[in-house]
């Protein structure tokens, strides 16, 4: 699609979804009065920033059903969002969304380089959580043969891999980590396996772990990027032709960035928190949603007319500032993977000494039993960090499997300061 047939198609899109939202959503109809704005005065795209953005505050002040726009009847599935912190939020789907939800993942799965035929092997968890059933029906949309695996039973997943022989696999990049260490730990070599492309996505990863699944997996790994608010999976895909970030399908979402302390946009190119408006969703509109991710809108490679989104670099929730020093869980993760003594799994512990933050990197060894080796290794990674996030964190070498592996999606920072 050339951009001013897409522009025109957002502009359609868009006008209808401001007057569904406004004329069948409380919530909606109480911010655009308090705000002096109706439907009508959207008459181009560039009128959107004239509209209220949204929190996650807001969707939990109208917990649970509160934020719906078409009556019960017409709601055919629920799910709701991790909720990593209070109150989960309920998003819902009438038959016609799904579809649309169906045809958008169908989409995403075939621009990370899955086919019709190909067998998808789905290790995301099904149930509330958008990952598994998202991802299951946008696969049999495309025509896949789909195998739900869910999450957990590690090595029975690494049996059916073996024995299924699938092309494609769906899962957390720290859940992936998880299996490869399986295949290792029951002896059979993950490069030799069936599996060609690998969908990570629902959580923060970096180049180096991309580097890490592709090289020890033998596939070509690609991030893929959603919430549950929006829709679930399949907002926004990488592409295997470039590999270089996600593509929004903008026919269905509006991207916007901005300072999260202004509100204001900020150039294509520039970092702040990700907002997305959604085009065509009947059960849940969401207007100028305020997602706390970080990134930054980039133009489109492999799918031109499409924005692409740099690497989330992760949640502003999750930004540790330490010592004045902005950092998130994935430039230690950068330095970690740095260091071939060092195995990726590592959580970050954050402790409160005297009036001081400081945080700890606990981090397995690979084949490092003895202390001196572990000290060596912790000194090293220090240093590294200090150099390239300038800031100084203790770090604990450990052996091998102490840590707590991945199910699903994973946490990486324990927090001990109230204690
Ligand atoms: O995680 C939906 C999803 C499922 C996306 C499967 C991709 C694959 P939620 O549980 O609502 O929905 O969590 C959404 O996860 O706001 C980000 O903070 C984070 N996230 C999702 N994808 C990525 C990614 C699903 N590729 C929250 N990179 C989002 C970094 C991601 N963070």
């Amino acid at each position: 699609m050339d951009v001013e047939t897409l522009q025109a198609l957002q502009l359609r899109r868009l006008q209808w979804t401001l007057r569904h939202a406004y004329a069948n959503v409380p919530f909606y109809t109480k911010r655009f009065d308090e705000l002096g704005v109706v439907p009508e005065d959207c008459r181009s795209l560039s009128d959107l920033v004239h509209f209220p953005l949204t929190t996650k505050q807001d969707l939990r002040d109208n917990y649970p059903f509160g934020m719906f726009a078409v009556p019960s009847e017409r709601i055919a599935r629920v799910h709701a969002s991790s909720g990593t912190t209070g109150e989960p939020t309920v998003v819902a789907y009438t038959e016609e969304d799904l579809s649309t939800w169906a045809g958008l993942v169908a989409r995403s799965i075939r621009a990370a380089g899955g086919r019709p035929g190909h067998k998808v092997h789905i290790s995301y968890g099904y149930g509330l959580f958008t990952g598994g059933l998202g991802a299951h029906y946008g696969a049999e949309r495309l025509g896949c043969t789909v195998i739900p695996a869910s999450g957990g039973m590690t090595a029975r997943q690494v049996k059916i891999i073996d024995d299924f022989r699938p092309d494609v696999i769906m899962a957390t990049p720290s859940y992936m980590l998880t299996l490869i260490d399986e295949f290792e730990r029951q002896g059979i070599d993950p490069r030799a396996s069936s599996l060609k492309v690998g969908i990570f996505g629902a959580e923060p990863w970096s180049e180096a772990m991309r580097h890490e699944i592709e090289e020890r997996m033998g596939i070509e790994a690609l991030d893929t990027y959603g919430l549950s608010e929006v829709m679930g999976p399949g907002v926004a895909q990488e592409c295997l032709e470039t590999k270089d970030g996600p593509h929004v399908w903008e026919d269905h979402f509006i991207p916007e960035v901005i300072d999260p302390v202004t509100m204001a946009a900020v150039p294509d190119g520039t970092r702040g928190e990700l907002v997305f408006t959604s085009l065509t969703k009947q059960a849940f509109p969401i207007i100028r949603y305020r997602t706390r991710d970080l990134s930054a809108l980039l133009p489109g490679t492999a799918r031109p007319s499409f924005h692409r989104i740099a690497r989330v670099s992760g949640r502003s929730d999750d930004m540790i500032v330490l010592r004045g020093v902005n950092l998130f869980p994935s430039q230690i993760e950068e330095a970690i993977l740095c260091n071939d003594q060092l195995s990726p799994h590592y959580q970050l512990v954050r402790r409160r000494n005297g009036r001081m933050d400081t945080l700890t990197v606990r981090v397995e060894g690979k084949d490092i039993e003895s202390v001196e080796a572990q000290s060596h290794a912790a000194r090293s990674l220090q240093a590294n960090i200090k150099d390239s996030v300038g800031v100084t964190v203790d770090v604990d070498v450990l052996p091998k499997h102490s840590l707590r592996r991945s199910e699903g999606k994973i946490q990486r920072i324990v927090d001990e300061r109230s204690n």
